[in-house]
């Protein structure tokens, strides 16, 4: 029944109204209905300047609705509207408060006044978008080939569970839904529980942009001045409610990655950040500054102007968890999403075949700039590219440089002051500043526990004052000098010194770095 009254509503949106001009006389206006499901409506329409009773009819699976001449106590006339080939006519006559419908060479249906219910759902495609949209009760009945439509109302008798699909056309995707022009839900099939009026809508964009894919964004290179000119982005909300913006290609590949995640591996990804303005950038380095203390922001944050997340090519993940009882907890924060490694495991693993990369790499930190991030993920357009660094277990600036650096050299040495741990946490921010070097990092040996005397604690003090530092840590690089003004070019460097100092909270910091101190 639900499914006939749709239909038959959907017929009153679409149909291109041809009405003779006539006077008013039949008067039962409404719906109708029998217990089979048959269903009518009759409606006094004035359209485009004409006027007329619309029949909508509704029987055993067919709908028709067209304009049917009065005569006398009844309306008559081919329900089957002219841009449709065939012919039934009809003749609908008063019976009682009900009407009966007569087929002509067929069958008589006998109807009583249907009241309709009250709330209207209404499912839109964006003025912008091409793509369809399909409801059904359940998801296995979404069927884009069989009734599709790019704009439906649907009429329900009370709080009911439905469902909702959107699937966009060749050169489109698929954004988001809307509810009441409210971001609704990022999957294009919703179950959703109807109570009351809603308009939802399906949004759809054109994956059409016009950027170059590869650009370099890192710790030597800013944004490319006229980025902005060309980048075309959409704006969708996480499940914490937050607004993302993303560049459009990359958002459709990331849908495509999502559903692949979720539907293969039961994870469930959302979008922490992507694009951001260079006063956001600003905003996340003060409050990383403020949260985890200033060697933990170097290491994680770019600076304004030098983050790849100006680009919206550069999308952070999380994810969440589903609980026993099918509810989710977010797992958002940097310090619990490294617990998850197997997680991020499968999620890597599929990155390349929807065109993203992995940015930062555990252990690639003196050429990234900073410090491994599962979670930092980079569109590169094409997969055959995504594959042949994902594969090779690159960076993205060794792929362009058409290079592989060779590994990093460590000599920890003997130390009864620090740790290993101590030493690769220091050395982690040797090799985050060192990328700056545009050079090529061959070792790094510890200085010995000397270096952490009264003097140097005081040296480093003074040269930032107020830190408060409390240790001190000495390496020795050797590295061979990439194009930069105060280097020699191709120059092989050697005891090379990196000066570090201990904050209160534990954190190592580069203080000064160079010769002769
Ligand atoms: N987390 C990366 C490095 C950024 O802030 O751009
Ligand atoms: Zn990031």
């Amino acid at each position: 029944m639900k499914k006939t009254i749709s239909i038959l509503l959907l017929f009153c949106l679409i149909l291109s109204f041809n009405a003779c001009g006539t006077e008013k006389q039949w008067t039962k206006e409404g719906y109708f209905s029998d217990e089979s499901g048959t269903l009518v409506s009759i409606t006094w329409m004035d359209y485009d300047g004409s006027t007329g009773w619309y029949v909508s009819f509704m029987a055993e699976d067919d709908a028709y609705g067209n304009f049917l001449a009065q005569q006398g106590n009844s309306l008559t006339g081919n329900i089957i509207p002219e841009y449709e080939e065939g012919s039934l006519i009809i003749t609908v006559s008063e019976e009682g408060d009900g009407i009966k419908v007569d087929v002509e060479g067929g069958e008589t249906y006998h109807l009583t006044p249907y009241e309709m219910p009250q709330a209207t759902i209404s499912i839109t495609l964006n003025t912008r978008g091409i793509g369809q949209i399909a409801y059904a009760d359940t998801e296995e009945g979404i069927d884009f080939d069989e009734g599709f439509y790019t704009n439906s109302v649907v009429n329900l008798a009370g709080p009911e569970t439905r469902v909702f699909g959107a699937r966009a056309d060749e050169g489109w995707f698929f954004v988001k839904w809307t509810k009441d022009g409210e971001d609704y839900s990022n999957d294009p099939i919703i179950t959703v529980e109807l109570t009351e009026d809603a308009d939802f809508t399906a949004v759809f964009e054109s994956d059409d942009d016009d950027i170059d894919y590869l650009a370099l964004v890192n710790k030597l290179n800013p944004l490319p001045e006229d980025w902005e000119e060309n980048l075309r982005t959409v704006k969708i909300t996480n499940s914490l409610g937050d607004t993302v913006e993303v560049e459009v290609r990359a958002y459709k590949a990331y849908q495509e990655l999502r559903a692949d995640l979720k539907e293969n591996d039961g994870i469930y990804v959302e979008l922490d950040s992507a694009r951001r303005s260079v006063a956001t950038q600003q905003s996340i380095m003060d409050s990383f500054i403020e949260k985890y203390g200033m060697d933990y922001a170097l290491k994680t944050v770019a600076q304004p102007g030098y983050s790849e997340h100006h680009t919206g090519l550069a999308l952070d993940l999380y994810f969440r968890l589903q609980n026993a009882d099918g509810s989710f907890t977010d797992v958002y924060y940097n310090e619990d999403m490294v617990q998850y490694p197997e997680i991020w495991e499968k999620i890597h693993a599929k990155l390349a075949d929807y065109g993203f990369i992995l940015r930062y790499l555990e252990g690639r930190e003196h050429i990234t700039g900073y410090g491994y991030e599962p979670w930092h993920i980079r569109y590169v357009d094409d997969p055959a590219i995504a594959t042949e660094i994902m594969a090779d277990d690159i960076t993205f600036e060794e792929y362009l440089q058409n290079y592989r650096a060779p590994a990093v050299e460590v000599d920890y040495g003997a130390s009864s002051l620090y740790t290993r741990d101590d030493m690769d946490a220091a050395i982690i921010q040797i090799k985050c500043k060192f990328a700056s070097f545009a050079s090529e990092l061959h070792s790094l040996t510890y200085a010995g526990d000397s270096a952490n005397s009264r003097e140097n604690l005081a040296w480093l003090n003074s040269i930032n004052e107020g830190a408060g530092y409390v240790q001190v840590m000495e390496f020795l690089s050797s590295f061979r000098a990439g194009e930069s003004e105060v280097l020699v070019h191709d120059k092989e460097y050697t005891d090379y010194q990196w000066w570090l100092a201990r904050t209160e909270d534990g954190g190592w910091e580069v203080v000064t770095y160079g010769y002769g101190s």
